[in-house]
């Protein structure tokens, strides 16, 4: 009766075939919103030119320096990019991860950008390379409009940043003055692109089907190559650009009001950007309300799954259901239910001592039946990510088969990101509705390897090649 009365309150987490089709056909009708000029603005999906075209002239030789701000970790690497006989393309790199204190974070722009000038001095001296002017690409995981490929503006903060004059800003140029004011070196920073689009790029070069990006990380977001004629906000018709979609916002204007589960809504309440997948202050929006729509980010991407799972696991409990009704101080806790231990939970292989060892290190001891009770918990809160995701990117990828006219489109998705890497099940559920959702299309995925410092550099290159700039 206990695990019947379990299963009652997880169902509310499986979505029918109906129902995720039913989210594809949504996304899909926001993403068109998104393309054109007239209702752009008040779409929820923004759908926002990234200047990275179809057509690269080939690209330059040698030295890169890339930036990746925006996943879990601050990287700032070397890239060497070569020609290669048989493939094309060989790219090297090193790198070096920094941390990214909080302070910076939530400070000012100024501090965070100062950090980020330090961190590169800091890698220069390691390399001993600080006497070179490089060319820089820098990958910046954060709505952006552009104006072209080394401009473009923050639209909002997303996944807890919020370091403030940042949004409304030219991002390039906050890092070209945080630069002047150190002095010590010196860069020229030549792109900035979404980690979508620098994971799209840097499998592009091993498979030229590769034309949608994904990330399923701390966030949640896809790129992918779109006709130039149906983006509006770019003149010219000819050939493709690339697309940063940012569907994490999608469900902004209620369009998942459907599907929100009462857990949805107390994690959109308490996080830092209630109603929005980017924190309300975003001046392109001052009128939005604090009514509170969860967006899809926040039902999918790694900040938010493990306080998922703990509201889930602290309903079952108060309904007497689990550890004899009585939670420990730790798991009635914010954020104590890291996204990490769902993929621990869940790659559990029958003894259950993961989930024990998970469970006492928050203050309770789990019964046998806890245990496989807080697995399902997981399987739940993830396997709706997978499938929601999967809706999104069968969206993408049907919408494309239809601007190309084609009966079967072949293509590649390139991905990164911490829960589609590391949760030892979300890949397989996700590619199962992917598939299911996209007859005629043949889908392949690659994982990506140091994508984004190998993306931002490759198009760095491509760049260099255009403005015929001295490496
Ligand atoms: C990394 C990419 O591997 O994945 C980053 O280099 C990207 O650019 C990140 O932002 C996303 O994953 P996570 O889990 O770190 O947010
Ligand atoms: C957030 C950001 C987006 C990024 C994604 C994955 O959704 O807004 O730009 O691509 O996270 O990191």
């Amino acid at each position: 009766a206990r695990k019947d009365a379990v299963d009652q309150i997880l169902s509310e987490f499986l979505l029918t075939k109906e129902e995720l089709k039913d989210v594809m056909r949504r996304m899909q009708r926001e993403m068109d919103r998104g393309l054109r000029l007239e209702t752009h603005d008040e779409a929820s999906v923004k759908m926002l030119p990234t200047y990275v075209r179809s057509t690269p002239e080939g690209s330059e030789v040698g030295d890169f320096l890339a930036l990746d701000l925006g996943g879990t970790n601050f990287r700032v690497m070397l890239v060497k990019v070569g020609e290669d006989e048989e493939r094309g393309w060989k790219v090297e790199t090193k790198h070096h991860m920094y941390s990214i204190p909080e302070d910076a974070m939530t400070g000012t722009a100024e501090m965070l950008f100062d950090y980020i000038a330090e961190c590169i001095s800091d890698f220069l001296d390691k390399h001993h390379i600080k006497h070179k002017k490089l060319p820089l690409g820098f990958t910046f995981s954060f709505p952006v409009r552009h104006e072209d490929l080394d401009k473009g503006i923050l639209l909002n903060w997303t996944k807890g940043f919020k370091a403030s004059g940042a949004e409304g800003n030219n991002v390039v140029g906050l890092l070209r003055d945080a630069i002047k004011r150190r002095g010590d070196f010196e860069m020229d920073v030549v792109a900035m692109v979404n980690d979508t689009v620098a994971t799209m790029i840097s499998c592009y070069y091993e498979d030229r089907s590769c034309e949608v990006g994904m990330i399923v990380g701390t966030g949640c977001n896809a790129c992918y190559m779109e006709e130039m004629h149906t983006v509006e906000l770019v003149e010219g018709d000819e050939g493709r650009m690339c697309v940063n979609t940012e569907w994490g916002a999608f469900g902004e204007n209620g369009e998942l009001e459907d599907f929100r589960l009462e857990y949805d809504r107390v994690v959109d309440e308490s996080s830092l950007n209630p109603g929005h997948q980017g924190p309300v202050s975003s001046i392109f929006n001052p009128s939005l309300c604090f009514s509170c729509v969860p967006s899809y980010e926040k039902l999918i991407g790694g900040k938010y799954m493990g306080e998922l799972v703990r509201l889930v696991l602290m309903k079952l409990v108060n309904e007497g259901l689990l550890f004899n009704g009585e939670a420990s101080d730790m798991l009635r806790t914010r954020g104590s239910f890291e996204t990490r231990f769902v993929s621990q939970i869940e790659s559990d292989t029958g003894d259950r001592k993961q989930i024990y060892n998970i469970l006492s290190s928050l203050g309770v001891l789990p019964s046998e039946l806890d245990c496989d009770i807080v697995h399902l918990a997981c399987e739940s809160v993830s396997t709706r990510a997978a499938h929601m995701c999967a809706a999104g990117l069968a969206g993408v990828i049907n919408l494309m088969r239809e601007r190309r006219y084609q009966d079967e489109l072949k293509i590649t998705v390139g991905v990164d990101g911490s829960v589609y890497k590391l949760h030892p099940r979300f890949k397989e559920r996700f590619h199962k509705v992917v598939r299911e959702l996209t007859p005629y299309c043949e889908i392949s995925f690659i994982q990506s390897e140091e994508g984004s410092g190998r993306g931002a550099a490759l198009i760095s290159a491509v760049a260099c090649k255009k403005a015929a700039c001295l490496i």
